[in-house]
């Protein structure tokens, strides 16, 4: 268990001040995979940074497995971050060291394993593990970006990390080889139970891997919650808009012009998941209702493991109708809101007040 507690970061050059880091508080469970998103500039690398103590923060506590880290004497310090891999973006690798070497390195390096036998039985373990056994004497030069990438995962988990620390691992690979390295990273957390933390600005990669994320703003936490939580229900606007890049039914709600049709009557929002996603709902409430009902966007997808359902309906109908099939939605835990829509007709007259104050029916 990692605790983050009041954490605060300051950068200070003359007279300027930035707060990087606003009174951060943050627990992330051992073994999860653990996302962090937000706009540029918001502070995500200060935090992730914090975690190895490569940024000091300016207060605040970080407790990792009960022990806090902040204060931990040089030596100490040393053993933490042998115990905490990170990769990068642009791969950091060694030019003029080969893919064994550059995965030798950190072992010799530290003296971690002395014995030079002892140290090529773990890199060719780490090779296998990476899938790059073919490629040990090659120079990064003659690699793929994700051939690098796979090289900054062996070199980073060398030393046993308990802790991974991803900054825009994928952000500089195509997206066949993105979900090549996320399917490694996924399998490392679950065969040796390593726990992530990651930062990034593709929203894919968080529905993919991620099982919980915190959405941080001017050095701010503003959102956290599960992956199928935040990003089925984003409340704060900014996360609804970095949700919204990887989910054109948001995107919708966000800017309903997009529909680009005038529909009479309301359009309506409904988010389901688990075991509701493969229900007839849609059938039951036809059967009930004489409402006409359109489906204007939808999709069935998974976040991670979840399954989850989004629709957007027009609905037609008298207002008592209308209310029928909420009432079903009710019944069925069917999150349903009314989408004030600039495009559409005026609703039903009893349902204009809730059209107007947007409201959101929760079962
Ligand atoms: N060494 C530094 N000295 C002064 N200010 C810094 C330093 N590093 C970061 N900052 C400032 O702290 C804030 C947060 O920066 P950070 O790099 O953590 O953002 P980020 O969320 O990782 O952004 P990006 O998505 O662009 O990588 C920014 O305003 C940045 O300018
Ligand atoms: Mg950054």
């Amino acid at each position: 268990m990692i605790e983050i507690s009041h954490l605060n970061k300051v950068w200070r050059s003359g007279a300027r001040t930035v707060t990087a880091l606003d009174d951060v508080s943050l627990r992330i469970a051992a073994g999860s995979i653990f996302g962090i998103i937000g706009r540029s500039g918001a502070g995500k690398s200060t935090l992730l940074r914090t975690l190895n103590l490569l940024e000091r923060p300016t207060s605040g506590s970080i407790r990792m497995d009960g022990q806090e880290i902040t204060t931990l004497p040089h030596a100490e310090l040393l053993k933490l971050r042998q115990q905490t891999g990170m990769i990068f973006q642009h791969f950091n690798l060694l030019a003029a060291k080969t893919v064994f070497d550059n995965i030798a390195w950190p072992l010799k390096a530290t003296g971690l394993i002395r014995d030079a036998g002892a140290r090529r039985a773990r890199v060719l373990e780490l090779l296998d593990l990476v899938g790059l056994s073919e490629h040990a004497d090659k120079y990064p030069a003659q690699l793929s970006g994700g051939q690098k990438q796979r090289v900054g995962i062996a070199r980073a988990l060398a030393s046993r990390p308990k802790l991974l620390l991803c900054d825009e691992a994928t952000s500089a690979l195509d997206p066949e080889t993105t979900q090549s390295i996320l399917a490694l990273l996924a399998d490392i957390n679950r065969t040796l139970g390593l726990t992530i933390i990651l930062i990034t600005h593709e929203m894919q990669v968080i529905r993919d891997l991620c099982d919980e994320v915190a959405v941080i703003e001017q050095g701010r936490i503003i959102e956290q919650g599960s992956v199928a939580d935040i990003f089925l229900h984003p409340r704060h606007d900014v996360t609804r808009a970095l949700v919204a890049q990887s989910d054109p039914l948001l995107a919708t709600i966000l800017n309903p012009s997009r529909l680009g049709v005038t529909l009479p009557g309301l359009l309506v929002h409904l988010t389901y998941s688990g075991e509701t996603t493969w229900q007839p709902i849609l059938s039951q409430i036809c059967a009930c209702s004489p409402a006409q009902i359109s489906i204007l966007q939808g999709e069935v997808s998974m976040l991670k493991d979840t399954p989850y359902g989004q629709l957007l309906l027009g609905i037609q109908g008298e207002a008592a109708d209308v209310a029928q099939i909420f009432n079903i939605l009710d019944e069925h835990q069917v999150f349903h809101e009314i989408i004030p829509a600039r495009t559409h007709a005026a609703p039903p007259a009893e349902a204009s007040e809730d059209t107007e104050n947007s409201e959101a029916h929760h079962a």
